[in-house]
């Protein structure tokens, strides 16, 4: 029976050697998107960056792999810092964001150097240039251009009233950037936007780099700043079967379907404006990884009902809570039986306790058996990183594939690790 194969690796296999449900990561997809991003955008437009969006997936190896690709990394977290620092990655091509920013996560950005500080509101900044005193960071503010794209309510970011950013109308913002233009310990470079994530068309974003565009005209004027940086974030959609699923596979959507129309935008906005056109960054995450992963599942059971077949797996909403936060659809296969039609209309249902626990509601699968191999694709993003105990299910592993080769990048928590930090005290108050 044909069985699925991922990275050259035979995705039967590494569930029985690594154990379900799985995180498979597929390198050669990974560094693919890399050199997509640094042909069609690095080395297009000069001055340009990309720094990858860590939250997306994170872990050592993978910082070892956009260290290596020569990209920037996007850290928003005292934690995401760390695991970068820790992997040797360096400073200087780390930015930091976080629209809470604690002074301890400040203050190690500070100490440790990092490129750019993407301060995202006025407290921020004021703090900021407290803790940079006698030193001099580098950083960009922050805007909401005011834009809403058509993706998943919790996941849009740069509309009027988001928490993130300065709204890029008004005093607040202006005010903003006289008090960094003042301070002795900050270098205002320029601005920022992200305005969503899951995007599939590029309306929103060229609209946001226009509108960028008027502020940085508007700062000339009224403050005469320059802006000599912007960067417009991440956001580019992902659908949902990669291209390279056997006989499935759909396109990827081109980086430059995105950063072209942006870049021409900025051009002619800047000619027209009389600016310098400021270099830009890019902070793509989902576009990088989704692609590449999948994830493993083993059927324990299948109920027939009238109406509807649910085929209960061993992981679901801990391991991949999208579909029940956002709405989030996936396609599957069975790996052990991928030579064989499609013929029965199933539910995949997560093991959790909740009935939302749906992993992939309604789908054509072959005869589904208990102890089949179940593979989703297109898991790579926001899946590991988003991974809970819930139930007390144990985080699956993480096994980075290439060529047939398998390296386990992260170990399956096994029992001592689900009771790592939990303490029984000596005498409960109430006795
Ligand atoms: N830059 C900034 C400042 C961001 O906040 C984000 C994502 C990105 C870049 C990368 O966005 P991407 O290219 O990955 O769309 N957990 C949600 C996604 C939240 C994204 C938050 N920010 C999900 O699973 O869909």
């Amino acid at each position: 029976m044909p069985r699925l194969i991922w990275g050259g690796a035979d995705c039967v296999e590494l569930a029985r050697r690594y154990g379900t449900p799985l995180y498979v990561m597929d390198e050669a997809v990974i560094r693919a998107r890399c050199a997509e991003a640094r042909r069609n955008f690095l080395e297009k437009w000069p001055g340009a960056s990309v720094c990858y969006a860590s939250k997306a997936f994170l872990t050592a190896a993978m910082v070892r792999i956009i260290d290596q690709e020569g990209l920037g990394l996007d850290v928003v977290s005292g934690g995401e810092l760390h695991t970068a620092l820790s992997a040797e990655f360096p400073a200087s091509r780390i930015e930091m964001h976080g629209n809470a920013k604690s002074e301890g996560e400040l203050r190690a950005a500070l100490s440790r150097g990092v490129g750019r500080v993407i301060v995202d509101g006025q407290m921020e900044l004021e703090l900021l240039d407290e803790l940079a005193a006698g030193k001099r960071q580098d950083i960009l503010i922050r805007v909401a251009p005011g834009v809403t794209p058509n993706t998943h309510s919790h996941i849009v970011t740069g509309h009027k009233g988001s928490k993130f950013g300065f709204p890029i109308e008004g005093r607040i913002l202006e005010d903003a950037v006289v008090f960094a233009m003042n301070s002795p310990n900050l270098t205002l470079k320029g601005f920022h936007f992200h305005i969503g994530s899951q995007i599939f068309e590029n309306g929103f974003h060229v609209e946001s780099v226009r509108r960028v565009a008027a502020l940085a005209e508007r700062l000339k004027n009224v403050l005469g700043f320059e802006t000599d940086e912007l960067n417009f974030g991440g956001g580019f959609g992902v659908g949902k079967i990669p291209e390279n699923a056997p006989a499935l596979g759909e396109p990827h959507l081109p980086l430059a379907l995105f950063t072209d129309p942006m870049m021409e935008t900025l051009t002619a906005e800047c000619e027209a404006r009389g600016l310098k056109r400021p270099s830009v960054c890019i902070e793509p995450g989902r576009w990088i990884v989704a692609e590449a992963g999948i994830t493993l599942y083993k059927v324990e059971t299948v109920k027939r009902l009238p109406g509807v077949t649910y085929v209960g797996v061993d992981g679901g909403m801990p391991d991949n809570p999208r579909p029940s936060l956002y709405q989030a659809a996936y396609e599957a296969v069975i790996a052990n039986k991928t030579g064989l039609p499609a013929s029965e209309k199933v539910t995949i249902a997560g093991k959790c306790c909740e009935t939302g626990d749906i992993l992939i509601e309604s789908i054509a699968l072959p005869p589904v058996e208990r102890g089949d191999i179940i593979a989703v694709f297109n898991t790579g993003a926001y899946n590991f990183s988003m991974a809970s105990n819930y139930n007390r299910l144990p985080r699956p592993a993480v096994v980075l594939v290439n060529d047939g080769r398998a390296d386990e990048i992260v170990a399956r928590q096994d029992e001592a690790a689900l009771l790592l930090g939990d303490r029984i005290p000596e005498r409960f108050f109430y006795l």
